[in-house]
């Protein structure tokens, strides 16, 4: 079975596939809010430190755990150990993360759907499709859903075309285009009044704020959530890094696309879109608040989370005439984008498990669960009171770190002295002896578990 499995057609296209996956909506509206509010810049600094010691070793975990079981999560976790009993036990964490990655799904299709009525409701505006705009402005759960349904169906389409076809083909379509549509809203709104000063306060580095342990584990509660770690998406992403990349690199002669290199790099390339996208929201805000839009909370801090995407900026658009639909459809352009390069991995894990555990074929696995998916959204949809911040949080603050720590475990401890891991190892005879290889087993045998724990114990408090 293992042969017959698609594998990336190049180390580009695994770049922006796993990129494509960390950067999403974590980056947009999570990360620039929390960094103006929590000393500027010098939290983007420790932000960086903290995503290269501590979340980057627990993606490799994901990566090598994948390309060395080279399967799903499920089959990858229940078959690392001698021992049956872990592989049991292994066998349920599988599953546990699946039901994690799924559940992510059906709360970021429901965001994902707020975002499509806000980008197309100045589209329609200029369509004058006036009955459009005024159903796509007026909350109501049948509009939810219903763009909800939209935006499962889109990934559901770029899932079911297969890994190469589909996820490949697409990511690397797509994110070189939210580069560039990011960077022209940034120019855009470095222009407009306001702007500078917006920059000054999520810059300009005011270290005392930073001392606080609170903050340091809610960025890397963040730092874990943007690189998506923890569901078992960079684990079949890693599994898809096959032989390919393995002759792309003996064709070379070098060993630049080693493991190491290629996880670092989706490191860097998510912190690096995080920061880019504090450049256009913070300045953003300061922009409206110049325009008499009140941009603070009652502790005096900026407005954080969705509220930012989804009320402060688009009054700001409102309010900049006709150019202002235009910047509106190019920044819910952005975040559509952005969000679908991540649904995809997600909805990627159960389909991927489906796939090879049963007899189903891709197209009909993907139906199945993007509708099960889609029933669950639905559900939190019609009592969002109820439901939506609980599987938020569910999944965000106690799945997600639980099975990183479940996977920095198996990695370190089971998987640490393994012989088709040293073959890994051995295959970049440059980094055989390097920094990598020596720290990384003890970081996800130690560092890693004792980390998460505190986290653990910090959101219990
Ligand atoms: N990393 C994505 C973001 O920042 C979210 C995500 C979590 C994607 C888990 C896949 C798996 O929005």
């Amino acid at each position: 079975m293992a042969d017959s499995r698609a594998h990336f057609s190049s180390s580009f296209g695994f770049l922006m596939v796993a990129s494509g996956s960390a950067i999403g909506l974590g980056n947009i509206w999570g990360f620039p809010t929390q960094a103006a509010n929590n000393g500027g810049g010098a939290f983007v600094l420790v932000y960086l430190i903290l995503a290269f010691l501590l979340a980057f070793p627990a993606l490799m975990a994901e990566l090598i755990i994948g390309r060395h079981s080279n399967s799903n999560i499920v089959t990858a976790l229940g078959s690392l150990s001698p021992n049956t009993r872990i592989n049991r036990l292994g066998t349920v964490l599988g599953y546990v993360g699946v039901i994690t990655a799924s559940l992510i799904l059906s709360f970021y299709s429901i965001v994902a759907g707020w975002i499509l009525a806000k980008g197309l409701q100045p589209l329609a505006e200029l369509l004058n499709a006036t009955q459009l705009a005024l159903w796509l402005t007026t909350d109501s759960s049948t509009r939810d859903l219903i763009l909800c349904g939209v935006f499962s169906a889109a990934t559901y389409a770029i899932v079911a075309q297969g890994i190469n076809k589909g996820i490949e083909s697409w990511s690397k379509k797509l994110m070189p285009t939210l580069l560039l549509l990011l960077i022209a809203l940034i120019i855009y709104v470095m222009n407009q009044e306001g702007a500078s000063a917006g920059l000054r306060a999520y810059l300009v580095p005011d270290f005392s704020r930073i001392s606080d342990p609170a903050l340091l584990l809610s960025a890397m509660g963040q730092s874990f959530f943007s690189l998506s770690i923890g569901v078992g998406t960079m684990l079949i992403y890693g599994s898809y890094i096959g032989k390919t990349l393995a002759k792309e690199q003996s064709a070379r002669k070098i060993h630049r696309d080693n493991l190491p290199r290629l996880g670092a790099t989706v490191t860097l390339m998510d912190s690096g879109f995080s920061f880019l996208a504090g450049m256009l929201v913070i300045p953003a805000l300061y922009v409206a608040q110049s325009q008499g839009l009140s941009v603070a909370e009652g502790d005096g801090k900026l407005i954080s989370g969705p509220s930012v995407v989804l009320q402060v900026l688009p009054s700001l658009f409102n309010g900049m005439g006709s150019a202002g639909q235009y910047v509106a459809i190019a920044f819910f352009t952005l975040l559509s984008i952005a969000a679908i390069t991540s649904s995809i991995s997600m909805l990627e894990v159960p389909v991927s498990v489906a796939t090879e555990k049963t007899p189903l074929s891709r197209t009909s696995a993907a139906t199945i669960i993007s509708l099960l998916i889609f029933a669950v959204s639905a559900v939190i949809v019609m009592n969002s009171a109820l439901l939506f911040d609980a599987v938020v949080n569910m999944t965000t603050r106690y799945s997600e770190p639980f099975m990183g720590l479940v996977l920095c475990l198996f990695a370190g401890w089971i998987l640490h002295r393994d012989k088709k891991l040293l073959q890994i190892r051995d295959q970049h005879t440059d980094l055989k002896l390097s920094w990598f290889w020596r720290i990384w087993p003890f970081y996800c045998r130690f560092l890693c578990p004792i980390f998460i724990v505190l986290m653990f114990v910090q959101s219990l408090r």
